[in-house]
């Protein structure tokens, strides 16, 4: 029995050395500690012994049994770490782990396209406060302190003389100021209005307003200008239409409509049957806001526009509920 034990030992030992991976080395484990293994078939010789060998037989072999236990072991542990992940370990067929992409929402996207299109036609981008002084909303902008616009019920009032913005004109004034002719730039940001929340009105939404000023700016200037911007946001295709009205900051004023891009002006619900869609305000700068900024009398002639960008993005994507931008609903926001 000592002998028999002697030599499983040895057998192991050589078994050991040639067991080089996972598989050969469980392999080795049944074939030793196995059930019906090498060890258990000695164990069951154990009572055969003779009575005062047993403890000293049975000792060894449990020390055998604890050896081999051990030293398979750690050859395992090796394997694992050693182990290159091999091409074949991995199982093409499980379906992946899937990352949800993020998106850019689509004011974002409505915005950069704006903006893009500006920028080729080599306008800045600048920026000013939401929290404004009545200077720069109402006063610079020729808007008398009679105008509905300046009352409490259409303005968000902060204290006296400082408000949160009610258009992104603000930020002509707040460049004029600074900087004398040629000037160039669009001025994107949030606005806000007291309004009752419904599928067309937000009590915050945004504008892009836009401003060119130097000597012997036409008219014409900003029909090319606003021409340009509505063929590329909405298609080669559409046309703009400038109808005269009313902005006490410029003087002509104008509407100005695209063709229904629905419809392509043929009449449909989207345009209310007329063909035509308001995107934007427009006009030539009102020579009073020049006079507010200190430039001198005549000498320089200016376009503006002002648009709504949740307005654009509505038209553009087909969305007839504003407060679909703000809510944060996934099953909308992941369309984009
Ligand atoms: N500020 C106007 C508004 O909020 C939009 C606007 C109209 C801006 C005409 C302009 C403009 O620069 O020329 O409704």
């Amino acid at each position: 029995m000592k002998n028999e034990i002697q030599n499983i030992k040895k057998l192991f030992e050589e078994d050991l050395i040639n067991a080089k991976d996972a598989a050969s080395l469980e392999a080795l484990r049944v074939k030793y500690l196995g059930r019906k293994g090498i060890i258990a078939v000695l164990m069951q010789k154990l009572p055969g012994v003779a009575k005062e060998l047993k403890p000293k037989v049975g000792k060894e072999l449990n020390l055998l049994k604890k050896d081999v236990e051990g030293k398979i072991k750690i050859a395992q542990s090796t394997v694992l770490k050693n182990a290159p992940q091999k091409a074949d370990n991995i199982d093409i067929t499980l379906p992946g782990t899937w990352k949800d992409g993020g998106k850019i929402h689509p004011l974002t996207k409505t915005l950069n396209e704006v903006n893009d299109i500006f920028i080729s036609l080599g306008f800045k981008i600048a920026e000013g406060p939401e929290i404004e002084r009545e200077f720069y909303n109402f006063e610079a902008l020729n808007i008398p302190l009679e105008h509905p616009s300046r009352d409490a019920f259409d303005t968000f009032y902060i204290k006296e003389d400082v408000l949160l913005r009610s258009h992104t004109s603000t930020v002509q004034i707040r460049i004029m100021e600074k900087t004398n002719p040629p000037i160039q730039a669009i001025m994107p940001g949030r606005v806000y209005r007291p309004d009752a929340v419904d599928a067309s009105h937000s009590f915050m939404f945004h504008q892009v307003e836009g401003l060119m000023v130097d000597k012997g700016i036409k008219f014409s200037d900003l029909k090319g200008v606003l021409n340009i911007f509505a063929k590329q946001m909405f298609g080669e295709k559409t046309k703009t239409r400038f109808r005269p009205s009313f902005f006490p900051f410029t003087e002509p004023s104008a509407e100005v409509d695209v063709s229904c891009i629905i419809c392509k002006g043929k009449g449909c619900r989207v345009c209310s049957h007329t063909g035509w869609l308001e995107i934007l305000g427009a006009g030539m700068v009102n020579p009073k806001v020049f006079e507010a900024v200190g430039y001198p009398a005549g000498k320089y002639t200016g376009l503006a526009f002002g648009m709504g960008v949740e307005r654009i993005a509505m038209l553009k994507y087909g969305i007839d509920d504003i407060r679909l931008f703000f809510e944060n609903d996934l099953r909308f926001l992941k369309q984009f």
